[in-house]
């Protein structure tokens, strides 16, 4: 009687087969395109979007992977220019979620059925963003490090090619109570996005509005990952295509907010015990800011030299004060800069659809198309991705 075969091998067998079982008919006007990208980029450069509107207008020379998408046809568009497209694994939608994924069998089946389905989609890996508390240590922690590990086992055997990657806050020390095991996080995945914004989850000092994704605090959590030894190469930097909008509330000295005040006063939101927190802000899409500066503005775009950010006021219809920070161009430029200088292996963006693309203006064209052309302080930064060679903090991980 041969031996009953193990959970372990059949799910081996089924990673093996859905390639020739699975797959859908191909939705694409050649059947080459529903194949897997095989090719792998020295540098990255991510677009999460959902959407369908979107796609016929990115810069496929630049771009090397759509996120969170499942259209056929931005599948097809993205494989015509060697760009993968990858959806979420939607973990915290799954009913009982923790129990699922402590339960080694129940997590292999989950598994098994996202790669099934990026498999029938023609899609090129998967993407973990869980965002939610975890003690280092736990056993939701392990579990969750074991299972991006078995995805990536899975992924890789069936479709050649294809990136299991994870999004992780700006910094690996307990950003919103998120203590995971990034290590092996970035050992088990091909690669950990960075995501560097919301930097004002929680304000330690005075409550004010402030910068999103200020670059000395976001370099300060890159070299955070790349301390605890987590290659460069592994590391893709997630910068904000979005911005927040405060309502300034009465001035610090008791007066109510002037048009043009420079510092604004926001509500205090606790959040994660502390008081002050962007809770008080709206996030607001880069297409809408700008359309807010064109109408409402009180101030001109000013930038702050040391969270070397831009931020303007403008005023609401009940005559009340807000201060807008964002990233533009400009501030986006430096983050990619830092990127590149740091050897990341890529860059990435929340979100595609947040800017204009379908304007009849002119100047709205414009704004959208510098901020395809900031990424080439990336996509363009000279030689490959390297490790820079002056200073301590460098050394230090560097020789690591
Ligand atoms: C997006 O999807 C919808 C529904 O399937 C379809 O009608 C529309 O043409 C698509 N848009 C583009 C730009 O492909
Ligand atoms: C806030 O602090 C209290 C008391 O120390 C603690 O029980 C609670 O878990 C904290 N909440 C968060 C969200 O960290
Ligand atoms: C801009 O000002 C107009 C006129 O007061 C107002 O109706 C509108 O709501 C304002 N826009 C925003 C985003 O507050």
């Amino acid at each position: 009687m041969p031996p009953p075969v193990s959970p372990v091998s059949l799910l081996l067998i089924l990673a093996a087969m859905p390639l020739a079982v699975g797959a859908t008919k191909c939705p694409c006007e050649t059947e080459d395109l529903c194949a897997p990208v095989v090719a792998r980029r020295a540098k990255e450069v991510w677009g999460f979007d959902g959407s369908n509107d979107t796609y016929p207008f990115v810069d496929w020379s630049q771009l090397s992977m759509v996120l969170w998408n499942r259209h056929p046809e931005v599948m097809c568009a993205a494989h015509a220019h060697g760009a993968r497209v990858v959806d979420a694994a939607r973990l915290t939608s799954v009913p009982d979620w923790e129990e699922m994924l402590l339960d080694k069998t129940a997590r292999d089946t989950w598994l098994l059925g996202l790669l099934t389905d990026a498999v029938e989609n023609h899609l090129d890996g998967i993407n973990f963003d869980l965002e939610v508390p975890m003690r280092a240590g736990s056993a939701l922690c392990d579990a969750y490090t074991a299972a991006v590990s078995r995805a990536a086992d899975l992924f890789h055997k069936a479709i050649p090619g294809s990136l299991v990657s994870v999004d992780v806050a700006w910094s690996p020390y307990n950003v919103d109570g998120r203590s995971y095991d990034y290590v092996n996080l970035a050992e088990a995945a091909d690669l950990l996005f960075v995501m560097s914004y919301d930097l004002q989850g929680q304000v330690w000092g005075r409550c004010i509005a402030q910068a999103n994704s200020p670059i000395e605090q976001v370099e300060r959590g890159l070299y955070e990952f790349l301390h605890m030894g987590i290659p460069a190469s592994k590391l893709v930097l997630g910068v904000p295509w979005y911005g927040y909008d405060y309502p300034c509330v009465t001035a610090m000295d008791g007066r109510g907010a002037e048009l043009d005040t420079d510092f604004c006063p926001i509500d205090h939101l606790s959040y994660f015990n502390c008081s002050c927190s962007d809770l008080a802000g709206a996030q607001t899409k880069y297409k809408d800011i700008m359309a807010i500066y064109d109408t409402n503005r009180t101030t001109d775009i000013r930038w702050e030299p040391y969270l070397k950010a831009p931020y303007f006021n403008y005023r609401d219809g009940a005559g009340g004060v807000h201060q807008l920070w964002f990233d533009n161009p400009d501030s986006l430029t430096l983050k990619y800069r830092l990127a590149a200088e740091l050897g990341l292996r890529g860059v990435g963006f929340w979100a595609m659809d947040m800017l204009d693309y379908g304007s009849d203006d002119e100047a709205v064209r414009q704004q959208t198309d510098a901020m395809w052309q900031a990424l080439k302080a990336f996509t363009q930064a000279g030689g490959p991705p390297g490790v820079p060679s002056d200073g301590d903090c460098e050394a230090d991980w560097a020789a690591t």
